[in-house]
């Protein structure tokens, strides 16, 4: 696993950015998986950037996103569609038929079956961007976790509804379960790409500061895979107690 200390939160988002569209122009036909929440949210306007003054091409990219709420309609600025449109696919030149992202409405059980179908057709995932709950989660995948879990849905924990409901009116509105990736897809990705800054020093402490692997604490699967990278902001570094960590390096342009 390799750390990238950044100076701030936007040089995060910018490094992370980077390393995806390294990615794209690498492999103009690559499968991506990406996040929502805030720190995917501060990732996308530096691709779009890019595919605006860079003329990066995205026209054979497919894009699979990690989760969904469930019971949201795509009309709904909270449901993850809504917000992907907003945020990049609406601003850059992806075909629409490329764009995977369960279905929040209707029968759950059908999304999480199509979704599934879709990432055994589609997939193996090239590069998966994360971002990480407060508690460790991983998409949607929450404390006790299955390692080898699919496409599920997903009961929200209290921790999680209480953090999202910064997104709705209150905490009422936060959907109460949500289709996600399962912890097995994500490593089924070749690469992986972690971000996080803020307050997420409990999920990242336990990241580096131990060899445990505990199913309480998702973000700690990813300790088995062999090419994650992990960007986090100093501030960050400092309060997982990642002192030593904190030297800015370039690992990005292996990806
Ligand atoms: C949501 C998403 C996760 C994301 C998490 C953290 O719960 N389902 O994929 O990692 O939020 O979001 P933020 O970056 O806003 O802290």
């Amino acid at each position: 696993m390799r750390v990238v200390v950044a100076q701030d939160a936007p040089d995060a988002y910018k490094l992370a950015a980077d390393a995806i569209l390294t990615q794209v122009t690498k492999n103009p036909s690559s499968c991506l998986g990406l996040a929502t929440g805030g720190t995917a949210e501060g990732i996308y306007p530096y691709i779009v950037q890019a595919h605006r003054e860079k003329s990066v091409d995205f026209s054979n990219v497919r894009t699979f996103n990690l989760d969904e709420y469930h019971g949201l309609s795509q009309g709904n600025p909270q449901s993850y569609i809504n917000s992907m449109n907003r945020w990049l696919f609406d601003h850059i030149n992806m075909k629409r038929e490329n764009i995977h992202i369960a279905s929040g409405v209707g029968n759950a059980e059908e999304s999480v079956e199509k979704f599934k179908k879709e990432l055994k057709e589609f997939g193996p995932i090239d590069l998966q961007l994360l971002g990480v709950g407060k508690n460790g989660h991983i998409g949607f995948n929450e404390p006790n976790s299955f390692l080898n879990a699919e496409v599920h849905l997903q009961t929200l924990s209290n921790d999680t509804i209480k953090n999202n409901a910064r997104f709705f009116k209150n905490e009422q509105e936060v959907p109460r379960t949500a289709i996600t990736m399962g912890m097995g897809d994500i490593l089924k990705a070749r690469k992986i790409l972690l971000v996080a800054t803020e307050n997420k020093q409990n999920a990242i402490r336990m990241l580096f500061t131990n060899d445990h692997v505990c199913p309480e604490i998702p973000v700690t699967f990813l300790k088995l895979h062999p090419d994650v990278t992990v960007i986090i902001d100093k501030a960050l570094a400092i309060k997982a107690g990642l002192q030593n960590e904190i030297e800015k390096n370039i690992l990005c342009e292996e990806l």
